[in-house]
């Protein structure tokens, strides 16, 4: 049983400016009572920082090709288990066009990661389209892995926005034993990439996931403290969830049962908005495959951007990272009504046809948030 001096404890550290590291290490193992406390703290903040309009960002996962071998993730190369596909391009510009007229004003391209010229150009190509497509209307979030500068900056001329890249765990020895040592798969290299995004005048989102195998409470801490010392725009995190066709499936005796790692997913969605006021944070997809619930819960821990997926229903339960990932049977239009209903009972609203750049890469760049 938790005590009330314990909430009133937990209050008082939510008080202090900043949070220490021993602050948020106490925060995230927090009980049912003083996570109570947070969370509504963690509204408050949201309501008077960022408001109560969630942002859409229609998700196009455009292929499930991918020459990386997470250890964690369905999707790896080394996993024969299902079929391969890439989105041809009018499949691409009809997802691109549907949120153009569904006001969505912003989409996610994302995929499996490729280094090859001919994949390089091939999105290059598809981001120049769906800007004459939609009159440069729509922003373009690109979800694509690491690549190098000059890729990267090909796809900004040619009119990306935003890059998402996860930098997973910000441990680089957790993150050694997530990842193969193949030499594919480099932390630094992953720093690097970010580094360049950043650079080249992306608005940058990465996160990390939450409840993986020898990750510790100091870890996650230390993630929090990464995005605010990285001075990130966007942060979309959610909960490990196992797959069976993936190596690290056999350490699932060795995680907390998933209703926790929901629950510590929450409270990092809470503490960071409380720590970085005016970032975009997402409900994730992940949060939703524990718990029907799991993005309205999230919206109201302190999330304010959805991702509905666009994805033609005919790929979709071929890019399954993993279990239980919701939405594999229904098309673009039901997401739109589910996630609408979804945000109107948590009483946000939903900003159509506006770009919903974070009020923090805004002030940073000098500019007016849109
Ligand atoms: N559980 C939860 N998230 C996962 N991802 C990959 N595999 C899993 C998994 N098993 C996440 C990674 C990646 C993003 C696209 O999906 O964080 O960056
Ligand atoms: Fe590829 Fe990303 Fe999955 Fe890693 S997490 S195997 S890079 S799709
Ligand atoms: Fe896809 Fe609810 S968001 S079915």
């Amino acid at each position: 049983m938790t005590m009330a001096s314990d909430v009133a404890m937990v209050e008082e550290v939510l008080e202090k400016g900043c949070l220490q590291r021993d602050d948020l290490v106490r925060l995230l193992a927090a009980g049912e009572e003083e996570s109570r406390a947070i969370f509504r703290r963690a509204a408050a903040v949201k309501k008077g920082c960022v408001g109560n309009k969630a942002y859409f960002r229609g998700l196009i996962e455009y292929s499930n090709r991918c020459v990386k071998n997470c250890l964690y993730c369905g999707i790896r190369s080394g996993n024969a288990n299902f079929t391969r596909y890439e989105m041809t391009e009018a499949e691409t510009l009809h997802a691109a066009r549907f949120a153009w007229e569904s006001r969505y004003a912003s989409i996610v391209l994302q995929a499996g990661e490729r280094t090859d010229e001919a994949f390089a150009a091939k999105i290059e190509d598809l981001i120049r389209k769906i800007q004459e497509e939609t009159r440069g209307e729509l922003h373009i979030t690109l979800s694509l892995g690491e690549q190098s500068p000059e890729t990267y900056e090909r796809w900004r001329r040619a009119g990306a926005h935003r890059y998402l890249l996860r930098i997973e765990v910000s441990n680089p020895a957790l993150y050694g034993r997530l990842h193969p040592g193949d030499g594919r798969h480099s932390h630094a290299e992953r720093l690097r990439a970010l580094g360049d995004l950043r650079r080249l005048g992306y608005q940058v989102g990465t996160g990390v996931m939450i409840g993986l195998p020898f990750q510790t409470v100091e870890d996650l801490a230390d993630d929090l403290l990464f995005f605010r010392d990285y001075d990130i725009d966007m942060v979309g995190m959610g909960p490990y969830i196992e797959h069976p066709d993936t190596p690290l499936y056999r350490h699932r005796g060795d995680i907390p049962p998933l209703g926790e790692r929901f629950q510590l997913s929450l409270r990092m969605v809470a503490l960071l908005r409380i720590m970085m006021k005016d970032i975009n944070i997402a409900a994730t997809t992940a949060m939703q495959a524990i718990d029907p619930m799991g993005r309205e819960k999230a919206l109201r821990a302190g999330a304010n951007v959805l991702m509905p997926n666009l994805t033609p229903v005919k790929y979709r339960s071929d890019y399954l990272l993993y279990e239980n990932k919701p939405c594999i049977h229904e098309e673009a239009e039901a997401c739109k009504f589910c996630l609408e209903s979804r945000i109107l009972s948590v009483g946000d609203v939903i900003a159509y046809g506006e770009w919903g750049d974070s009020r923090h890469y805004a002030e940073r760049n000098g500019v007016g948030a849109n």
